[in-house]
């Protein structure tokens, strides 16, 4: 079976310090300017048929790092505009000889459809409000550079941990870490089941951010969202806003996180966004090496990828009566 990153919720404790680790080597080596790993056989496909800007550029700075090559597709221009199913989208890809796929798609669970008829390895770049598996471990080693550790921290995930992938990541991988994970939101934007997921859930977002050694700002998924969740936006933003006053009730290392795209003024205000306490613009840099690090991961696993079956064409040919015969014979006499 070939290696996929679909998610943090199964991926093992060996794997999840695996990746990190060579993360961190491989941000070290870009810094320092020395050499990495080439990977230029490997042409990996990447397919967004959801919006992308931080995710989509490190993937392209990671495998251009790698030295491998990108095969761009984008959803309008394919022919999923002219009705094709994504399995048979996948499988042309497949066909097409692509070694390897990285995918965001609105669909919970597409990307584990598409490794199994791609066949891998398939990197997980955001399936619907599931997982978002590279966000979180960037998020990971951002704070593991600050804290040097993320046993025993606090983390709040505040806003819209409904709709978001990347709370869900996080919420996985900070709690295999030893972090105590919180979920601060009004109910309408925390999962139905929280039981389910592994956290603390808080609706005051004073109660949920006190003490918090993280804070993980999400943006509210209007575009995943049914209508009449929120009374008003600017209602949500009075309450949940991180701000320069709200961020007093947090310890006061705190680091204020956000996996973007930011909407200023309603869940961050400048100040929580821009000062001291931001590690934003870290986290968009260390999504360039835990890319990196997870193609490599998954393209230098003992898997490879399962091969296409064979072309019938040889097949074809042989079908001739005499060519068979000959054959039959001389299988025969060996
Ligand atoms: C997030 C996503 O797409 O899930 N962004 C990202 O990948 N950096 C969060 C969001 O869209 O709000």
């Amino acid at each position: 079976m070939p290696r996929n990153l679909l998610g943090i919720r199964h991926l093992a404790q060996d794997d999840i310090n695996e990746l990190i680790s060579l993360a961190a080597d491989f941000k070290l080596r870009i810094i320092e300017g020395k050499a990495v790993p080439e990977l230029s056989k490997e042409v990996v496909g990447m397919l967004f048929f959801e919006n992308s800007t931080r995710t989509r550029v490190s993937f392209e700075q990671a495998a251009h790092y790698l030295r491998m090559k990108t095969a761009n597709f984008s959803a309008g221009s394919s022919s999923m505009s002219k009705g094709e199913t994504l399995k048979d989208t996948i499988l042309t890809l497949r066909y097409e000889r692509l070694n390897g796929l990285v995918m965001r798609h609105r669909m919970s669970g597409s990307t584990a459809l598409a490794a199994r008829y791609f066949g891998g390895p398939v990197l997980n770049a955001g399936d619907g409000q599931h997982e978002h598996p590279t966000q979180a471990l960037g998020d990971a080693l951002t704070v593991l550079e600050r804290k040097g550790q993320i046993k025993d921290l606090t983390v709040a995930i505040v806003g819209d941990v409904e709709h978001s992938r990347v709370a869900r990541s996080n919420a996985w991988l900070f709690s295999k870490l030893g972090a105590e994970v919180r979920f601060v939101g009004p109910r309408t934007l925390i999962p139905a089941h929280p039981q389910l997921l592994p956290g603390e859930v808080y609706h005051d977002l004073r109660n949920g951010i006190e003490g918090a050694d993280v804070i993980i700002c999400l943006r509210l998924q209007k575009e995943r969202m049914a209508q009449g969740l929120l009374s008003s936006i600017s209602e949500y933003a009075s309450m949940y806003q991180v701000n320069r006053e709200t961020l007093r009730w947090a310890n006061r290392e705190c680091l204020v996180m956000h996996p973007g795209p930011l909407n200023r003024g309603i869940e961050v205000d400048d100040v929580a966004a821009d000062g001291d306490h931001s590690v934003i613009t870290t986290q968009i840099e260390n999504g360039i090496f835990v890319r990196m690090a997870s193609l490599y991961w998954v393209f230098t696993s003992e898997a490879k990828p399962s091969s296409p079956p064979e072309l019938k064409v040889k097949t074809a040919k042989a079908k001739t009566p005499a060519k068979a015969k000959r054959t039959a014979a001389g299988a025969k006499k060996k």
